[in-house]
């Protein structure tokens, strides 16, 4: 999957791609089991809400799930992400998040480039997500929020929240979020499982707690150039991974023949 260059200019513009049903029912209906088959997993990767049972957010689940594995090859999220980077790519983080129906906690304001500049010594903001999503995402479970433009600021000040949910996140004050929403707005991108969003690593974003009866699964590959490696190793390698060997795209149909496989 290539990106024109309407799209290239959009996201270096706004900070952002959307980009609907990426991946079909199949796939993603696929990958989702594979998600609740991880999240039921006893492992440290698998980070519980503040209740300490259900699942906020499983990291590195490429190293143990042969879904997530694949997922983390595919071309349709490893080409356009190589484009933009111009360069190869390895995996910096991978997680699949959870914000389970009636349970799933707030993500607050924050940009991803913050933390990995901050904790692991990243260089330059020559990262970014790709994220897919496994469970349809509406107006009610959850959705993402971004601030349009607010990449183009560099890193913003922030304060260690170790206190608002179970997961410690570097978030951005209320006045700082007030002035770049009166400039950029706040943009919400739902859609069906198997759409995808494209996001700078330093764009401002966030998500608001689900009370829906509605599970939201999203998977989010953090890749960064490989020249731009981290440079600090404070984290855990399960969340902020040490391997910066390029990744190498699998074959189109990589999930498909995974289910073809468990079928035989
Ligand atoms: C994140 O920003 O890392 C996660 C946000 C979400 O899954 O809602
Ligand atoms: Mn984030």
């Amino acid at each position: 999957m290539q990106l024109t260059t309407d799209q290239l200019e959009q996201f270096d513009r706004e900070g952002y791609l959307f980009l609907p049903d990426v991946f079909t029912e199949t796939e993603s209906a696929l990958l989702n089991r594979e998600a609740q088959r991880v999240f039921a997993m006893d492992r440290k990767e698998v980070v519980r809400e503040k209740d300490g049972k259900t699942a906020r957010t499983a990291f590195a689940a490429q190293h143990y799930n042969e879904g997530f594995r694949r997922l983390g090859r595919h071309p349709r999220l490893l080409e356009p992400v190589k484009q933009i980077l111009d360069g190869d790519v390895y995996m910096h983080q991978y997680k699949v998040n959870a914000k389970a129906a009636f349970n799933g906690d707030v993500w607050q304001w924050h940009q991803d480039y913050g933390t990995w500049s901050r904790d692991d010594l990243m260089p330059e903001a020559r990262a970014m997500n790709i994220a897919l999503f496994l469970e349809d995402v509406t107006e009610f479970n959850g959705a993402l929020m971004f601030i349009p433009r607010s990449h183009k600021g560099g890193v913003i000040d922030a304060g260690h929240d170790v206190q608002t949910t179970s997961y410690p996140l570097w978030t951005i004050d209320d006045e700082t979020i007030t002035r770049l929403v009166d400039e950029g707005g706040i943009v919400s991108p739902k859609g069906r499982a198997g759409s995808v969003i494209m996001f700078h690593s330093n764009l401002v974003h966030g998500s608001p707690s689900n009370m829906s009866p509605y599970d939201r699964t999203i998977v989010y590959l953090s890749l960064c150039h490989v020249n731009n490696h981290i440079r600090q190793y404070k984290r855990p390698e399960w969340v902020a991974e040490r391997d910066f060997t390029p990744l190498e795209s699998l074959p189109d149909d990589c999930l498909l023949t995974m289910e073809n496989a468990a079928a035989e």
